[in-house]
């Protein structure tokens, strides 16, 4: 029997402190007015000391299970997939816990490492498995804890990356033209550029760099290579996607595009020809929160009503690897919790 794989529910969540512009300008050598027109960010959520990415990861899957109606217990899901660059330790995947915290019994569990496209390539599995018969319902996650990676002596990555956590339950249904079914995936990569975004330390190569530096395990950034490979993979991905579907690209109502900086938002939306407007855009309250970005994103816009049911609706995300990639669906019609 084909089976395709549609959006079931949506949930998402902020550690509770909210952090300024102005108060981060009161310990970086940084201004209000930079961070504000270098990246459009404005306010970025952190988790206090002690809260981990499963922690938030916990949250944002319990209210996409509550936005799907489905219960915490066995047989909710058969698959929990977990995005993240900050797992909870670097040892078992962060994944398994939080499925058996959620109380979904012994299902299948696993993290994907991706940096900021991770939740379009999990998206891209979960569907994979439903799409093959491997699972019913999938519950994937986009979670991050940034703050306890950003380097303290490092004013560009600190002023712009926050943490959260966004989830979808993906189910199967019969047929692709309901509401909600992914009518399209494509992912990328390249290695080549694995410098740009790049925790040095922490893995097996820190051995082969001689005695570990506490600071290699801190997140580094060359800023400006990343904006310019952002724009031209996200640009590049989607058009490939939107080819391959049919969609002719003005017929997108709204770009769901990686929130790292409406700098690179407004450009990608301006490269692949669609007006700034459909652009959704939530960088400001939240930063870049990686993994966490796409799902929190749509949580914000659906919960805005913004995402109107039947809308088309274009997903691409870039990150670290270099990794890039985009979905499309029509938007469902969903209680955001
Ligand atoms: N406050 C004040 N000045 C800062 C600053 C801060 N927080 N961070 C950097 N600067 C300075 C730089 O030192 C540089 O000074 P200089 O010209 O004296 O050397 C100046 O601002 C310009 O820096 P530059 O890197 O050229 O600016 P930019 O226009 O490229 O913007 C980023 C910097 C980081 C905001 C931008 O490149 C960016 O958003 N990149 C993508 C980031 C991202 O989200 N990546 C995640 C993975 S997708």
């Amino acid at each position: 029997m084909t089976r395709y794989a549609a959006l079931a529910g949506l949930g998402s969540y902020l550690p509770p402190r909210r952090v300024t512009n102005e108060e981060l300008a009161g310990t970086f050598d940084t201004s209000e007015e930079w961070i504000t027109t270098r990246t459009g960010i404005r306010t970025r959520h952190w988790a206090a000391p002690g809260v981990a990415t499963g922690d938030l990861a916990v949250e944002a899957g319990h209210r996409a299970l509550k936005s799907a109606n489905l219960p915490l217990a066995p047989g909710a899901v058969d698959a929990v997939v977990l995005a993240t660059t900050t797992p909870d330790h670097p040892c078992p995947a962060t994944a398994p816990q939080v499925a058996a915290r959620l109380g979904l019994g012994t299902v299948a569990a696993y993290d994907i490492a991706a940096v900021c496209s991770g939740f379009v390539y999990a998206l891209a599995t979960a569907s994979a498995q439903i799409v093959a018969g491997q699972a019913r319902r999938v519950l994937v996650i986009g979670a991050e804890t940034y703050s306890t990676i950003l380097d303290p002596a490092d004013r560009t990555t600190s002023v712009i990356f926050g943490d959260g956590a966004g989830a979808v339950v993906l189910s199967a249904v019969p047929d692709a033209d309901r509401a909600g079914v992914l009518l399209g995936v494509d992912l990328g990569s390249d290695g080549s550029g694995r410098d740009l975004i790049l925790i040095p330390g922490g893995g097996s190569r820190e051995r082969a760099n001689g005695e570990p530096d506490q600071r290699d395990r801190y997140f580094t950034m060359q800023g400006t290579k990343v904006f310019a490979e952002a724009v031209t993979r996200m640009g590049g991905s989607a058009s490939a996607l939107l080819d391959r579907i049919g969609w002719p690209t003005e017929s997108v109502d709204h770009l769901v595009g990686h929130q790292a900086n409406i700098r690179i938002l407004k450009a990608l939306a301006q490269r692949l020809g669609l007006p700034e407007e459909r652009a959704v855009v939530n960088v400001d309250r939240v930063g870049n929160t990686s993994a966490a970005s796409i799902p929190l994103a749509l949580s914000d816009a659906a919960a805005a009503g913004t995402l109107a049911p039947g809308s088309r609706v274009l997903l691409t995300a870039f990150g670290g690897g270099l990794t890039w990639g985009a979905a499309a669906l029509i938007w469902p019609d969903l209680h955001v919790v």
